[in-house]
């Protein structure tokens, strides 16, 4: 049953769905999670310090963390295989010109599929510079993300590598939240512009609350 559901192309789609809202949900936290920086480093770093802690007693420390790691992680294996599975297919069954060149994916595909690439990147990017500190400019240290974060946006690449990956994202979500609705059943010809509104203004919160924090080291408001 799950092996039919998943090789069929509606199946590949929910799954794109659901684990893009997965990720979603994670993204509106943790951007506001972040403008806790402008609070001060105390504020800042104590947030860090609770998401260590959050559930204990019962949970043990960071516990609750790596519960979120782990379907993090689920959601963005299963988001980028079921996106390639898809896109093969999609190239299978484009029909071929009498000239034999096939005709170009739209923008909206290319848009996604390149964002997507860039998205993944930058997850890697940003593990190895805030959580591992092994691509990091300054001294790394654990538990002090807030000199972290500081010492990321006080490069020029660091500042260029965030504000595109934001940009990226933006697209990403504005597409992708309109998509997942049109698979999830939840367009019809009267919500499909309420529809379209909810996916620009989450897009353009979301970047805006991410970009800001750079832009606040840049600009000298957080130090
Ligand atoms: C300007 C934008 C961003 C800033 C300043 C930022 C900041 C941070 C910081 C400081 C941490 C480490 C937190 C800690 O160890 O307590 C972190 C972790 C993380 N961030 Fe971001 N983030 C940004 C954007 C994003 C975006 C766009 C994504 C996803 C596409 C993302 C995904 C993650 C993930 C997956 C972790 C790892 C959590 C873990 O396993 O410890 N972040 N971020």
């Amino acid at each position: 049953m799950a092996r039919t559901v998943w090789d069929s192309t509606v199946g590949k789609k929910t799954v794109m769905a659901v684990s893009g809202l997965i990720m979603l949900l994670y993204l509106v936290v943790h951007m506001i999670g972040n403008l806790k920086i402008f609070f001060g480093p105390g504020e800042f770093n104590h947030y860090a310090h609770w998401l260590r802690t959050v559930g204990e007693p019962f949970m043990h420390y960071e516990w609750t963390l790596w519960v979120i790691r782990v379907v993090l992680l689920a959601a963005v294996v299963a988001h980028a295989v079921s996106a390639y599975q898809l896109s093969r297919r999609d190239i299978k069954a484009r029909p071929r010109t009498y000239v034999h060149r096939k005709p170009r994916a739209g923008y909206a595909t290319r848009t996604m599929r390149w964002g997507g690439v860039i998205l993944g990147l930058f997850i890697v990017w940003h593990i190895l510079d805030l959580t591992t500190g092994t691509v990091h400019s300054g001294g790394f240290e654990t538990g002090k993300p807030y000199q972290n974060v500081v010492d990321t946006f006080s490069t020029w690449y660091g500042n260029a590598v965030y504000i595109v990956a934001m940009l990226a994202l933006g697209l990403h979500i504005r597409h992708g939240f309109w998509s997942a609705a049109q698979t999830l059943g939840a367009g019809s010809r009267a919500r499909d512009r309420a529809l379209k509104t909810v996916a620009n203004v989450l897009a353009l919160l979301l970047t805006a609350g991410f970009i800001a924090v750079p832009v606040g080291v840049m600009t000298g408001v957080v130090s």
